[in-house]
């Protein structure tokens, strides 16, 4: 490239020295930027950027790419450490890291991971769609791609450069419902990120701001940085690395295994959460009267006899608190409610994920609709169990479904649901998902929530 022009320039070691900066900026900021000047983009993590010794700097790199690093094992980490970019692929999500500086250019969302060492390697090209529900065609359709280039490429100048590394994922996807907005994203955002001490920008495609708002607490807590939306902030940006993609273990679950030096559910309840909605400890044994929060659904799963519930509940000694599932989603605002919660009472649904919020040795109960048993297990049940909490099931019989009126008892729909799941999800989801309510036998009830007494530590005072 420019090499004679910086020869004439070095004549003398000492002008050569005054003018290195002055050439690197040039030479950076230049249009499209040649391959090999990867090498030199100095890329402190600190984000204090040239203020700091250089020293220092190097430590910070090192210890970028150390963070970096731990998102892929095996032959993952040999191609990182080799190539400067490797991707983890397992069922639910794909995860590419790049330990070495990119270029993401946000209108087309295209990350240019070029490597310094091989580089006649022909160009490389993948597409990610950065949401952990791989396998689920229908939530993927509603995630946008993001292409990373690597190899001999021509590269884009940068309009802004950040010392920092990026994290890209979507908030497209199942969002709008909460269960899927922590399952896929929110705990695999912690998995992914909580690491990098905060040291990182967010770029967030299909950006929602509603979604932003209201997870605001947490990707504050996650990132000291600006969140970056590309449809607004469409130019060229540089990053010293970058991971395209979230890390997914399970249904609302962390394995403390699974990434080396990794969280568990209680690193993200007890203490994320906590310091994130600035929450107190609770010692539920010392309340004298628990509180009950029953969700209140509205549409489908509804309690048809939600008033002659309450009154019983209190009756056992409750304080009850009812809430509609979309009120629980400002959590700010209800997080401490849930906080200082004994009993969480709802049907099989999304609200029921705020039980995250829930203290140690609270109570979930769920009240299981027809047919939905495997959903509330997998979903809520074992999760629960891992969250610390206590956990206790209330399977309805068919006389208190809505379904029996409408099919009939000899119907399969109420003597073999299994035969509704193996005609395909859609077919038996628009039956015990969406037109199923409930109408609960009081006597049987009681039995329960007794029994969620007993767990608590507390005798019911009129059982
Ligand atoms: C890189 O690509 C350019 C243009 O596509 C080509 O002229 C050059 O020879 C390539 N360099 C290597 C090392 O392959
Ligand atoms: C949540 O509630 C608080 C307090 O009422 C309010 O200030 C805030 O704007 C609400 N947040 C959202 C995202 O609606
Ligand atoms: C784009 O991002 C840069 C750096 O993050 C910021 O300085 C700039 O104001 C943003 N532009 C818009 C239009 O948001
Ligand atoms: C956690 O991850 C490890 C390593 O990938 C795996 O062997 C183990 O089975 C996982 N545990 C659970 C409970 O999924
Ligand atoms: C909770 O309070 C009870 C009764 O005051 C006490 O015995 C117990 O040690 C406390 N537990 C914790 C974890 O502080
Ligand atoms: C409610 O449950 C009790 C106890 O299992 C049972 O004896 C009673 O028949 C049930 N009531 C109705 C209306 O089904």
């Amino acid at each position: 490239m420019e090499e004679p022009r910086r020869l004439v320039f070095c004549a003398t070691p000492l002008i050569c020295l005054l003018l290195l900066p002055l050439l690197y900026t040039v030479f950076f900021r230049s249009n499209a930027v040649p391959f090999d000047q990867w090498k030199q983009q100095l890329s402190p993590w600190s984000g204090y950027g040239n203020t700091r010794e250089v020293g220092e700097a190097v430590e910070d790199q090192q210890e970028l790419n150390s963070v970096l690093r731990r998102l892929v094992r095996g032959d993952d980490r040999i191609q990182l450490d080799a190539t400067g970019l490797a991707c983890h692929s397992d069922l639910h999500t794909d995860v590419c890291v790049s330990n070495r500086p990119v270029r993401i250019d946000l209108r087309t969302m295209t990350v240019y991971a070029p490597h310094s060492f091989s580089e006649s390697m022909p160009k490389a090209n993948r597409i990610v769609r950065p949401y952990a529900r791989k396998e689920d065609k229908t939530a993927m359709d509603l995630v946008s791609p993001v292409q990373i280039l690597q190899g001999n490429i021509t590269l884009p100048a940068c309009h802004h450069t950040h010392y920092v590394p990026a994290i890209i994922f979507s908030s497209g996807g199942f969002i709008g419902n909460l269960f899927h907005e922590f399952n896929e994203i929110i705990i695999p955002l912690f998995i992914t990120s909580h690491h990098f001490r905060s040291r990182l920008s967010f770029i967030i495609t299909d950006f929602r701001p509603w979604f932003v708002r209201r997870y605001s607490q947490i990707l504050a807590h996650l990132s000291h940085y600006e969140t970056i939306n590309p449809a607004v902030n469409g130019t060229v940006h540089c990053f010293p690395g970058a991971v395209v993609g979230l890390h997914y273990h399970d249904n609302l679950a962390l394995n403390t295994t699974a990434i080396p030096g990794g969280y568990s559910m209680s690193d993200f309840r007890q203490q994320f959460l906590r310091e994130a909605y600035n929450l107190k400890r609770q010692n539920l044994t010392e309340t004298e009267r628990p509180v009950l929060i029953l969700i209140s659904r509205s549409k489908t799963r509804m309690f048809l006899n939600e008033d002659d519930m309450v009154r019983m509940m209190e009756e056992l000694g409750f304080r009850v608190v009812i809430t509609l599932p979309h009120r629980m989603s400002n959590f700010s605002k209800f997080a401490k409610e849930l906080n200082s919660c004994s009993v969480l009472v709802g049907a099989h649904g999304a609200g029921l994920t705020n039980a995250l919020f829930l203290p140690p040795g609270a109570v979930l109960l769920q009240v299981v609709p027809l047919g939905l048993d495997w959903a509330s297990t997998h979903y809520f049940g074992r999760p629960a169990s891992e969250m610390g909490l206590q956990y206790v099931e209330y399977k309805i019989e068919p006389e208190e479904s809505s379904l029996l009126e409408l099919y009939g008892r000899e119907h399969p729909v109420i003597t073999n649901p299994a035969s509704l799941f193996l005609k395909g999800y859609k077919v038996a989801r628009a039956v015990y998902i969406d037109r199923q309510n409930l109408n609960i036998n009081l006597t049987r009830f009681r039995e329960t929530l007794v029994q969620a007494l007993r767990l608590l530590g507390h005798s019911a005072t009129m059982a």
